[in-house]
């Protein structure tokens, strides 16, 4: 895995630490109350009908597996191909009030790319009640070596989302995560192929580092 490069940028400067109410942060509820009640996705990469999705029992880690999230550049493919997008909506339920979440994400996928080619793998976390706060990672593999004759990579993503769920105490927050893979070649002459074949996200890892609880 060291040919990853792999950049988390810095947060948005909002940051809930920096709001005090009278009643100072409480200790917050077991993270683990954080729940997944349904998700949905959409996008090139996800077709009805290729996707897969399971939630675990106690609801704090969904699997999608993908069978059409496949991208390929070089003589012979469309040049459509060379790029694919599925966004995951997971609708959350959250103990109450604000807080501040980390949630861990791992991808796996298939990289055969020649020399030339470099593939991407972007992942943008944003939640729906502030689409404009958002969070990227991406990972680049840059072919040849190890990658020409074909590879499983893995993307683990930590996001310190950091967000504001605006909802009210008790409500619902909606969390995006808009993933996309793609190619790009130096040679025309050159193949590459790039997928995603599953995505995991989990809740069950809180790094909780403040809860504020509503007042009733
Ligand atoms: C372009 O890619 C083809 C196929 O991999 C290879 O045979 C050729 O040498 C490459 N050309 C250059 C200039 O790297």
């Amino acid at each position: 895995m060291r040919s990853f490069a792999f950049l988390l940028p810095a947060l948005a400067a909002a940051s809930p630490l920096a709001q005090t109410t009278p009643d100072g942060w409480a200790d917050g509820p077991d993270p683990n109350e954080i729940q997944i009640t349904s998700a949905s996705f959409s996008g090139n990469g996800c077709p009805q009908g290729t996707v897969s999705t399971s939630i675990s029992p106690d609801k704090t880690v969904i699997t999608f597996g993908f069978d059409g999230f496949q991208t390929y550049i070089g003589p012979g493919y469309n040049p459509t191909d060379k790029t694919k997008n599925c966004q995951l909506h997971l609708n959350l339920k959250y103990p109450g009030g604000f807080q501040f979440s980390v949630v861990d994400s791992t991808y796996h996928g298939y990289a055969q790319l020649d020399p030339g080619v470099t593939g991407t793998f972007y992942s943008t976390y944003y939640f729906s009640q502030s689409a404009s706060d958002t969070t990227t990672t991406q990972t680049s593999i840059s072919g040849g070596g190890i990658w020409a004759g074909g590879q499983v990579y893995t993307k683990a993503d930590t996001i310190p989302t950091a967000s504001y769920i605006y909802s009210p105490c008790g409500a619902n927050g909606i969390l995006n995560i808009n993933n996309r893979i793609a190619l790009t070649s130096t040679n025309s002459s050159a193949v590459g192929e790039l997928t995603d074949d599953d995505a995991t996200v989990a809740f069950t890892q809180q790094i909780h580092l403040s809860w504020k609880t509503c007042k009733k």
